[in-house]
């Protein structure tokens, strides 16, 4: 399957993703992880992401889309991956259905996590992550076991430069001018699955797989 998580900043897309892809044993592609990566590493393109991400600003849509595509070239995403903070415009939307589409295949669900905005600022105020392998952490929601230390593999726990409030703002308002319309485009498409993402980590995640499970006993059943 391939599945995309949409919602805003802080909607808890990362996480959800995370879970989704533990259950259903597919990998976890995320842009903004991937751009993070880029500017640990120093590489060139980290350094073009690193002044978009600060400002809270969408990076190139061709470069992201370039770096999703070589993502999923690679063998693991063959036969279907979760998507995170990508497409986020619908240049990379119709970008990713087209290069699919090449593949013989297609987006299956798109998942959208609706929160409210003082929700969405509270969760990003208080969110720690793995320097090493990206899992977010919340200082109230989901602490790690042990202050400061990943629980899953022990790496350091940071917060993220783009997590200041004027960032968190600008970057607000990108998603609704920019990525909102995503949201239209899956609509009409029939993939688009709505969830209340104003609950609990482990009540989101059950509210997806539940909206899920039925396409996938199809996915199942078609492949019989
Ligand atoms: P990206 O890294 O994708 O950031 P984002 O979309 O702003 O989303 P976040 O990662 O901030 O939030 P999330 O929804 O994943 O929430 P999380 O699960 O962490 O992008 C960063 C930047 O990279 C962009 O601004 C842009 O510059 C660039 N970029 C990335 N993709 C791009 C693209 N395609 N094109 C161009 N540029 C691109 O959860 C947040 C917190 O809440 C955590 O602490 C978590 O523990 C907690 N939490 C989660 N769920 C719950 C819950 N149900 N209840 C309580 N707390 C919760």
């Amino acid at each position: 399957m391939y599945i995309v998580v949409l919602g805003a900043p802080g909607a808890g897309k990362g996480t959800q993703a995370d879970i989704l892809c533990r259950k259903l044993n597919l990998p976890h592609v995320a842009s903004g992880d991937l751009f993070r990566q880029a500017l640990e590493k120093k590489t060139e393109l980290g350094l073009l992401a690193k002044s978009y991400m600060e400002r809270g600003e969408l990076g190139p849509s061709e470069i992201a889309i370039n770096m999703i595509l070589e993502r999923i070239g690679l063998a693991d995403c063959a036969s279907g991956c979760v998507f995170d903070g990508f497409p986020r415009t619908l240049e990379q939307a119709e970008a990713l259905d087209k290069a699919l589409m090449e593949e013989g295949k297609s987006i299956d669900k798109s998942v959208y996590i609706r929160v409210p905005q003082e929700e969405l600022i509270k969760r990003l105020s208080g969110r720690w992550i793995c320097r090493n392998c990206q899992t977010p952490y919340h200082l109230v929601a989901a602490p790690p076991r042990v202050a400061g230390k990943c629980d899953k593999c022990g790496g350091e726990l940071y917060q993220r430069t783009d997590d200041k409030e004027e960032t968190v703002i600008e970057r607000l308002k990108v998603f609704f001018e920019q990525t909102l319309p995503i949201v239209d485009y899956y609509k009409k498409q029939g993939k688009l699955i709505e969830i209340n993402g104003n609950l609990g980590i482990q009540d989101v995640a059950e509210e997806i797989i539940s909206a899920l499970k039925p396409f996938m006993i199809a996915d199942v059943k078609n492949s019989d």
